[in-house]
Formats: structure tokens, sequence, C-alpha cells
């Protein structure tokens, strides 16, 4: 009897979820099916209405207007991340359980670094003024005006620094910064290996990890061992002739770009209480159900178990830590490596090549 009632209390719960997630499915929307008259005061901006690169769209609509806790920025340049492509394809595909939206994204705006001028201010605005140029991150970056909240991400830009290299710090310069100083707590003239040292934030990674005095080990393929050296790299890795995980050195901090060894091979030339930093998840095409869930819940569970630390880090985009970014720029000790810039209008090709796992340095939109 007890038997037949768990049976059917299961059975039952199952259907409910079942029917819960094809109602929830089938009414998931977004503004494009709300959609409105023509803008009355129009900017061009890129918009995608279902996933898939495809999708994106650049097209008229409405010029944000700023409260009063805002800036209105005029773009001159954005910045594409993995971030992007993650929203524009979907993957992994948890995240649309997770609120971005089931059937269809829910936010149908990207991109989120910029640099521009600021054109207008909101009335409880005291940091920035009308004419400033500044750089930060804002949802719908890839568009012709943003309105950051002057309290956030966002902040002044250096002159001797171009919009473009402005626009490439927020996402991965803070993420490198807040991997070196707050996850892997990198003291000077400690070992740190960066695994994926050419990309967007691997090339942020070794000059900052330079600059806290660590002996830097970056880890590339063969094209890419000149640029790594050129940024401060102690020790180069051809990742296309030697494996790291297999060598002889051991370090006080791993900052993982590119999870493509366990963490046990991880952990094998880590110090006994070194520290592991996951960042990188992998490509769209990698796991693209759970993504990097599995390895974030194989650090959490590990890590109380044994004397190195292990565990992933979100970055955390501020205003300070834009300004430490913007300060060591304008001394010239940090410099943004940009691989290449497309215009506004293609911003599908900037996506499609950056999801080929290559790119070297950051990705850059202009913005006529
Ligand atoms: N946790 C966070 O808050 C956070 C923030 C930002 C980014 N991320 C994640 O961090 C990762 C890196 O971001 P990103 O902006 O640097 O990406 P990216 O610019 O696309 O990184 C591309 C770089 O990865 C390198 N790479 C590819 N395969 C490699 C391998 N087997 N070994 C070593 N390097 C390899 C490539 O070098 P070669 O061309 O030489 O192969 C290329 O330079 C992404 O997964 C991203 O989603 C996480």
């Amino acid at each position: 009897m007890i038997k037949r009632i768990l049976k059917w209390t299961v059975s039952l719960i199952l259907l409910a979820l079942l029917i819960w997630f094809e109602i929830a499915y089938w009414t998931s929307t977004n503004d494009c099916d709300r959609k409105a008259a023509a803008p009355s005061n129009p900017m061009k901006a890129i918009v995608y209405c279902d996933y898939g690169l495809k999708n994106l769209k650049l097209e008229n609509i409405e010029k944000p207007t700023p409260n009063d806790d805002q800036l209105l920025v005029r773009v001159r340049a954005a910045s594409v991340n993995p971030y992007d492509w993650h929203f524009v394809e979907g993957t992994p595909k948890i995240m649309r359980a997770m609120g971005v939206g089931l059937r269809k994204p829910k936010d149908t705006r990207l991109g989120v670094d910029f640099a521009g001028t600021v054109e207008a201010v909101g009335k409880n605005v005291t940091q920035f003024k009308p004419g400033d140029e500044v750089f930060g991150g804002r949802g719908g970056a890839f568009a012709e005006y943003v309105c950051p909240r002057a309290n956030r991400a966002v902040a002044l830009k250096p002159a001797n620094v171009t919009f473009e290299q402005a626009a490439s710090v927020n996402i991965a310069g803070i993420t490198a910064l807040q991997a070196i100083r707050d996850k892997g707590k990198v003291q000077a003239g400690q070992k740190v290996l960066i695994n994926g040292a050419s990309g967007g934030v691997g090339t942020f990674a070794v000059q900052l990890a330079k600059s806290f005095g660590a002996g830097v080990t970056g880890v590339c393929s063969t094209r890419n061992v000149d640029l790594v050296k050129s940024l401060g790299a102690d020790h180069v890795i051809d990742y296309t002739k030697e494996d790291f995980a297999k060598g002889a050195e051991r370090y006080d901090a791993i900052l993982d770009n590119v999870p493509n060894h366990s963490l046990s091979e991880c952990r094998r030339v880590l110090n006994p209480n070194g520290k592991y930093v996951l960042i990188g998840g992998g490509g769209p095409n990698d796991s693209r159900w759970i993504g990097p869930f599995g390895r974030i819940i194989k650090t959490m569970v590990l890590s109380p178990f044994i004397n190195q630390k292990m565990g992933m880090m979100m970055a955390d985009a501020n205003h300070d830590d834009l300004t430490i970014l913007a300060d060591m720029m304008q001394s010239g000790k940090l410099k943004p490596v940009i691989d290449r810039t497309y215009k506004l209008s293609e911003v599908q090709a900037a996506i499609a090549y950056l999801e080929e796992g290559h790119a070297r340095g950051k990705v850059i939109i202009t913005v006529e």
C-alpha cells in the first residue's frame, strides 16, 4: 500500500514538473514579442530575439534616457567576451532554466564592455560630467548609447589610452585582477602559472601577475609564445609541445582559463598550500548542458579536504578596480592587447571569431 502511494506521489510530482516546464517553455517571451511602434528617438543597437548567432541583428531601437543615478554615454568602442556568446547561444543550456530564458532570451540586448563619452548625467551624479571620457561595463553595450549607473562599473578613461584599448578592460582586466589579488592571493616571489595566457583574460593576467612581483609561466600555442614573453612572462610553455601538468615545476597559484586538465593533474603541479583558481568554462560546444558546473562542484567538494585551495571565481566589475586598472594603463604598466577590430554591424562575425577559442588578446567593436 505505502509503496503504491509513494509511486503515485512521485508520478504526480513528475507530471506537475513536466506540465510546469511545458507551460514555462511555451510562455517564455521577450521584448520582440511586444514590438511597439517605430522608436521616436532612435539609436542603433544589436538585438537578438532568439538564441543563435544567426539571429543577431543591427536595429533601430529607442535611445535610452539616464535616470537620476545614471550617465548617458555615447559608445565609441565595445569589446567581445565569451560571456557574450554564452548568452547568444544560450549555453550551457542550464543557464536558460536559471533565468536567462527557456525558449527565447529574456534580455534581447547584448554586450557589456564599453568606452565612450559622457553626453548627459542624472541629477544625483557628481562623479562625472558631460564630455568626460569613460569606460566600464553595462548590459547592452553593443549599441550607440548606454546608461551605466555612476557608482557601478564605470571609471574615467586615461587620456593616453584609446577608446578601443579602454573598451577591452572591464570583464577581462577585472577578472585577471581579482583572480590574482583576491582568489590567488598572489605575493611577490611566488610562482604563478596562467593556462590560456594569450587570450583576453590571459594577456591581462600575465602583466598583472608580473606587477605583483610573481614569477610567471604562461601557457599558449606556438604562434603566441613571443606575445606572451613580450607581456613579461618569465617562462612560456607551448602546449602543442609540452604539457605543463607533466612538468617538474611546482606553482603557488594556477589561474585556469582553459580547463583542459583534470583537477588531480593540476594539483600535481601545485605546491602543497597552492591555490587553483578556476576562471574559464570551455567553448560553446563543450558540455552544452551543464558547461563548467560539474567542475565547479568538484572544486567545491574537494577544497575542504585538502591543503591546496581550489575554487572558481566570478568577476565583480566595480569602479575601484576599474580605477586601479586605469591608473596602471596611464603609467604604462598595463597595455591591453588588441587582436581584431570589427564594426557594430559585424558583431556576429566578431563573436564567431571569439567562439573559435583562439583570440590573441581582445576582440573590439568600434562604434562610429
Ligand atoms: N569566471 C569569470 O568571472 C570569467 C570572466 C571572464 C572570462 N571567463 C572565462 O575565462 C575563459 C577565458 O576568457 P578569455 O576572455 O580569455 O577567452 P578568449 O580570449 O577566447 O581565450 C582564447 C585564448 O585561449 C587560448 N587557448 C585555447 N586552447 C588552449 C589550450 N589548450 N591551452 C592553453 N591556451 C589555450 C588561446 O590560445 P591559442 O590560440 O594559443 O590556443 C587563446 O589565446 C573563458 O572560458 C571565459 O568564459 C570567466
